[in-house]
C-alpha cells in the first residue's frame, strides 16, 4: 500500500481514470437529456423581435396584424402550420389528424374560425393556448404553465396569415402535403 501511495505521488497520471476516479461526471448538476427543461424564468424578457405585449387571450383579441398576408408571409405560416398545428388540427386544418377526435381539435376551416373568430383571437390562442391545447408562445401565460415558447411574435402573425387566407383554399384543393418549402 505504501509503495502504491508513493507511486501515486511520484507519478499523479496513473491516478487518472482509476474505477474509483469518477472526477467531476456525478454531481448536482442536470446533464443532456436529464430531467425536465427549466422553464424560462418569470419576467425574462427576449432580447429580439416584438414583445407580446398582451398578457391573456381576452386582450388579444382586439389587436390588429400588424403583418400583412403577402405571399412571403403566408409561406412561412403554411410550413410553420404544418409544424406545429398539422399533429392535433390536420394538415390543412380539416381536425382529420388521428388524434383530432380523441381531444377535440375542432376544424380551422369552418366558417366559425374563418369568420367568427377574430386574427387578433387567433394570434391570442397560439400565444396562450386554449383550454386542452397548449401555449406555443407564452406557457407563463397560462396557470398550468402548459406549452412552448417555439413561436416568436412574427411567427404567430405569419400562422394567422395562413389561417385566415390560405388554409381554407389548400383544404379545399386537398393540398395535404404540400413541400416545406413551397
Ligand atoms: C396538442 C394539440 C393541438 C395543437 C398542436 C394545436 N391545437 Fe389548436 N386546438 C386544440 C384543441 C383540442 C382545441 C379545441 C379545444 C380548446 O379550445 O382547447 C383547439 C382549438 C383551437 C382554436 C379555436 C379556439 C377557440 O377560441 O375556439 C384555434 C383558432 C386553434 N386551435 C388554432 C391552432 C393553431 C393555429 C395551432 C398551431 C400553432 C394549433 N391550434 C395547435 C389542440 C391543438
Amino acid at each position: 500500500m505504501k509503495k502504491l501511495l508513493i507511486a501515486l505521488a511520484l507519478f499523479p497520471t496513473l491516478a487518472y481514470a482509476w474505477p474509483w476516479s469518477t472526477d467531476m461526471m456525478n454531481q448536482p448538476s442536470i446533464k443532456p437529456q436529464e430531467g425536465e427543461m427549466v422553464p424560462f424564468p418569470r419576467r425574462s424578457i427576449p432580447v429580439t423581435g416584438i414583445p407580446t405585449t398582451v398578457s391573456s387571450r381576452e386582450e388579444a383579441k382586439s389587436l390588429v396584424n400588424p403583418i400583412s398576408p403577402t405571399p412571403d408571409s403566408i409561406a412561412k405560416g403554411r410550413v410553420l402550420f404544418k409544424i406545429y398545428c398539422a399533429a392535433c388540427h390536420g394538415m390543412t386544418g380539416k381536425a382529420d389528424a388521428p388524434i383530432a377526435g380523441k381531444i377535440g381539435a375542432i376544424s380551422l376551416v369552418d366558417s366559425y374560425v374563418q369568420e367568427t373568430l377574430t386574427e387578433g383571437w387567433i394570434f391570442g390562442t397560439i400565444t396562450f393556448g386554449s383550454f386542452v391545447m397548449p401555449a406555443y408562445g407564452k406557457p407563463m401565460g397560462r396557470d398550468d404553465l402548459r406549452g412552448s415558447n417555439d413561436l416568436s411574435v412574427e411567427e404567430r402573425w405569419h400562422v394567422v396569415n395562413y389561417v385566415k387566407h390560405a388554409l381554407l383554399k389548400d383544404a379545399q384543393s386537398d393540398v395535404t402535403r404540400t413541400a416545406a418549402t413551397e
